[in-house]
């Protein structure tokens, strides 16, 4: 219950400490590699064979279902062996954590998985024989539970589901192995998408676990959702689109300030804003990472230089220019990553994206818009005049409608959302209603 540590007792380096990283966390990837990997393997790095967790053994399990796993000293290599898995029947007393990953790729195996002497699981996080059996019964899979073994067989015809995770991340680590159905021996072609419900549940021992599967999952070129938000300048397109992006945990792509770190890159290296090819060339070697709140143009932190009016008005010029948006255009198509993106500003639904999911095109008067842009201004300390704003703003919407190319205009199939009177909180509901409307959850 206690360590006494001497008076007087001094630090002494031993050199080196390599600590190892967690035998259950690899687990979700051992099964990923078993599933998935048909061309090159999964490769973990930081557990290996010849470690001392008790986990480690979930290796000869996985094995035993058919995954091809190679390995040696702080290294595994798992690709997919006999397919579809093999059932098997198991102890799983040695593995309580790990077996739960065994549970999912019983959805991937022929016949029936038993994994047996876990009554531990009914007193974890939450009763995991309980929860197990209820969320992989909603994926169509025949599930028979006991005090102290779950027995699971592959769904004959899978379903849309959405999981519940008590609050136990390890529920939502390995249920999300579900969403590789098209894989499965009777899986759907075209898949069916499960939905994790609290996905941030895996902060308790992996709170990068859903990037880290992301980072090795490539997704078909469609398949990533985007809602675009398009509209004129100061609709209030950001400020929708970045608290759509966090509520949903997507991306975000705020295209206007492309065109604006190019029109900043320009005036500082004294690009004319008439030099189309000059700005074009600028435009598709952009300098630009975002991090946060911050913008970095050539190792610079630009963010609040980019929302300056002058930049704003040469964005709005050189955005006119046909090479100039072309230059942007696979910068602006690299944002579209897992789990989702959200993307505000003038054609995202027209030119960038067209098929995407959901369009929403804003439209706010002239008048509210002004105002708006004013009290932003006012708040930072920025001297500003409404009329001047109003003013300038028509003048933009004018050539952001009238160019030739990508004119500033609703999509065929774009939602229009006036929010003249609306709150911000008004709006983000509206957008967040009609994506449910047209996902597969529609009830949750
Ligand atoms: O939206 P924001 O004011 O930051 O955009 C700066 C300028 O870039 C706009 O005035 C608009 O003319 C242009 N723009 C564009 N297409 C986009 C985004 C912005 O033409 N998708």
């Amino acid at each position: 219950m206690r360590f006494t540590i001497p008076q007087g007792s001094q630090y002494h380096s031993p050199g080196t400490v390599h600590v190892e990283a967690d035998a259950s966390s690899a687990s979700y990837f051992i099964a990923l590699g078993a599933i998935a990997a048909t061309e090159a393997p999964v490769r973990i790095e930081g557990v290996g064979l010849d470690s001392i967790q008790g986990d480690i053994r979930f290796v000869d399990a996985a094995q035993a279902m058919g995954a091809s796993v190679s390995g040696g000293p702080g290294w595994l290599e798992v690709r997919r062996g006999a397919w579809p898995l093999k059932a098997v029947t198991l102890d799983a007393n040695h593995i309580p954590d790990a077996a739960m990953t065994l549970a999912v790729m019983a959805l991937y195996a022929t016949g029936t998985t038993r994994i047996g002497n876990i009554a531990s699981w009914r007193v974890k996080e939450t009763d995991r024989i309980a929860a197990m059996s209820a969320e992989l019964r909603k994926l169509g899979a025949a599930v028979t539970e006991g005090a102290d073994f779950i027995e699971v067989s592959a769904p004959h015809a899978w379903r849309a589901a959405s999981i519940r995770t008590y609050d136990d991340h390890r529920i939502a680590m390995c249920l999300s192995l579900a969403a590789f159905n098209p894989l499965a021996p009777n899986g759907p072609p075209n898949g069916v998408p499960i939905r994790i419900l609290d996905p941030q549940c895996v902060a308790k021992t992996f709170p990068d676990y859903f990037e880290a599967l992301f980072s090795v999952v490539q997704p078909a070129a469609d398949a990533v959702p985007v809602i675009t938000i398009d509209g004129p300048t100061a609709s209030g397109k950001g400020t929708l689109a970045s608290t759509v992006a966090a509520r949903l945990g997507w991306h975000q792509l705020d295209s206007g300030l492309l065109y604006r770190a190019t029109a900043l890159a320009a005036r500082r290296l004294g690009v004319a804003d008439t030099d189309e090819p000059g700005l074009a060339a600028l435009a598709a070697t952009l300098d630009l990472r975002f991090d946060g709140e911050q913008v970095w143009l050539g190792g610079m932190d630009v963010a609040s230089e980019l929302r300056l009016e002058q930049v704003g008005a040469m964005a709005s010029r050189i955005s006119a220019l046909p090479t100039v948006r072309e230059a942007l255009n696979a910068l602006q198509l690299s944002f579209r990553r897992l789990p989702g993106l959200v993307a505000d500003g003038r054609d995202m639904g027209t030119v960038i994206f067209p098929r995407a999911a959901l369009k929403v095109f804003l439209t706010a008067s002239p008048a509210m818009r002004a105002e708006r842009r004013h009290k932003q201004l006012i708040s930072k300390g920025i001297p500003a005049n409404i009329a001047d704003l109003r003013a300038d703003l028509e003048a933009r919407d004018e050539r952001d409608r009238n160019r030739l190319v990508a004119p500033l205009k609703p999509a065929q199939d774009a939602q229009l959302l006036d929010n003249s009177g609306l709150s911000i909180d008004e709006s983000v509901a509206q957008v967040l209603d009609w994506w449910a409307e047209r996902g597969p959850f529609r009830s949750t």
